[in-house]
């Protein structure tokens, strides 16, 4: 078996980028499969950081061929910017395609995003505003405008021209704001066309291929299990499925070949957006947390909402996702508290429950019960080798190991690619 899935397993920002770039360097393939632009995932190489938000993060670790696919939707104004960036840094990307199946996210979906956002008002989503969820609307009603469409570019027209009718309609009487120009977006996408043309690849046969005869597939999630569209707390989650299970739709490869499915998990929890968030601190140990974790959203620079870890999430995440592995993140960031508390548990009207109730009315009754585990007060950051780990931080590893009965195979203890304690290799 040669599929590997990276994912998150609480509200996105675990870590994932940086995992996705550790393991990237034995892959042969390194596969987005849902989400956009909203993603942003951190690789730091040798103290230097770049930020990914549609390449894949193997994108750096060049012996990998990347790929964006059908599940993706794709802002290629942002897309050839991140491909930009990289050359002006002096790196050839020519290992980076693109599915023909994978939906444009047009200028309209970035416009209506913000739009109902700010007709929302105080009951907005917290949204990226990069126009994902009216991106995926369109995939489903089936408006919306694939990669694959530009290659004849008459019938990309003929799609923008049906599209903007109802598009223009509901900006102008909806919103009250100005519509779109036909001719305007042709210009622009003729542009885009000529840049993108030789990228664009039916990549569900390239995959399967690939994984049939045994080569080495990683499939990078962005968001995580609590934004899910199905799982997520609706309707505070994005429009996708961040989930193992959106790997074989979102990527087109057959389940057979997913053998090993690693989640990530932060030491502690964050949020970005609206939405419950059960073990939240609104005081000083959450104000610490965002400044040593250094918690400030990777795509718009939102302060992260902070907390202590929530294992019924991420318990959530194991059944849901199948995890084989955890990799546990960032828990040098919990190295300056003398007591961590720990979710284990959720009171709902007087009763104690172990799983995440469907509705928000419910999630916004439910009280946190903790466990506390004494703190170790020492830079771990440097540490290689688990037996040099402080004895209170093996206990606090062992019981999310415990409490999920999931082992954790990494820990990483700082944000560069080398900051590893490998317990059990992966590969
Ligand atoms: P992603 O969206 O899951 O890829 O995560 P982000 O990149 O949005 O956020 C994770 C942040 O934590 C980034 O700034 C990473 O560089 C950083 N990071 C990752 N692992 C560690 C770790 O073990 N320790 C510390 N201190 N920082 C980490
Ligand atoms: P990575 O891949 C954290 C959140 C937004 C908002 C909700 C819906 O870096 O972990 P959207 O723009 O997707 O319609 O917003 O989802 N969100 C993320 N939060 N990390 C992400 O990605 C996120 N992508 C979306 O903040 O609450
Ligand atoms: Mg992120």
């Amino acid at each position: 078996m040669s599929g590997y899935v990276v994912v998150g397993t609480q509200w996105g920002d675990e870590g994932k980028g940086k995992i996705v770039d550790v393991l990237s360097s034995k892959m042969d393939y390194v596969v987005r499969f849902q989400g956009g632009n909203n993603a942003g995932h951190t690789v730091v190489v040798n103290g230097k950081k770049t930020i990914l938000h549609l390449l894949p993060s193997g994108i750096l670790s060049k012996n990998a061929l990347c790929i964006i696919g059908p599940g993706v939707v794709v802002d290629p104004f942002v897309l050839l910017d991140e491909i930009k960036v990289l050359e002006d840094g002096g790196m050839k990307v020519d290992h980076l395609y693109i599915s023909d199946r994978a939906h444009l996210i047009m200028p309209y979906h970035v416009k209506l995003d913000e739009l109902e956002e700010n007709r929302l008002a105080k009951n907005k989503i917290g949204t990226t505003k990069r126009g994902i969820g009216p991106c995926y609307a369109d995939k489903y009603t089936r408006i919306g405008i694939r990669v694959g469409d530009l290659k004849d570019f008459s019938y990309f027209k003929e799609r923008l021209e049906n599209a903007l009718l109802i598009k223009n309609e509901i900006i102008k009487k909806v919103y009250n704001e100005k519509p779109f120009d036909f001719d305007t977006l042709v210009n622009e996408f003729s542009v885009i066309r000529e840049k993108l043309i030789d990228r664009i690849v039916d990549s569900g046969d390239i995959l399967n291929k690939a994984l049939s005869s045994g080569k080495k597939v990683l499939f990078e999630g962005a968001q995580a299990n609590m934004l899910d569209i199905n799982y997520g707390t609706y309707p505070y989650v994005t429009s996708s499925s961040p989930t193992s299970g959106g790997v074989i739709t979102g990527a087109g490869v057959s389940p057979k070949y997913l053998e090993n499915i690693i989640g990530v998990v932060k030491a502690y929890s964050t949020r970005v957006g609206e939405g419950p968030f059960v073990s939240e601190q609104l005081n000083a140990d959450g104000d610490l947390l965002r400044e040593i974790g250094g918690e400030y959203g990777a795509t718009t620079g939102r302060p992260r909402r902070c907390g202590w870890l929530d294992l019924i999430v991420v318990k959530q995440a194991c059944e849901i996702n199948g995890l084989t592995d955890l990799v546990l993140t960032k828990i040098d960031v919990l190295s300056s508290f003398e007591k961590i508390p720990v979710c284990v548990g959720y009171e709902l009207d007087g009763k104690v429950i172990d799983y995440i109730p469907s509705t928000i009315p419910e999630c916004s009754r439910i009280k946190p019960v903790y466990q506390y585990f004494d703190g170790w007060m020492e830079d771990i950051s440097n540490i290689r080798d688990y037996a040099k780990l402080p004895l209170n931080c093996q206990k606090y590893i062992e019981f999310i190991e415990e409490f999920t009965k999931t082992r954790i195979s990494l820990v990483s203890v700082g944000p560069d690619r080398e900051n590893n304690i490998i317990t059990h290799p992966i590969i």
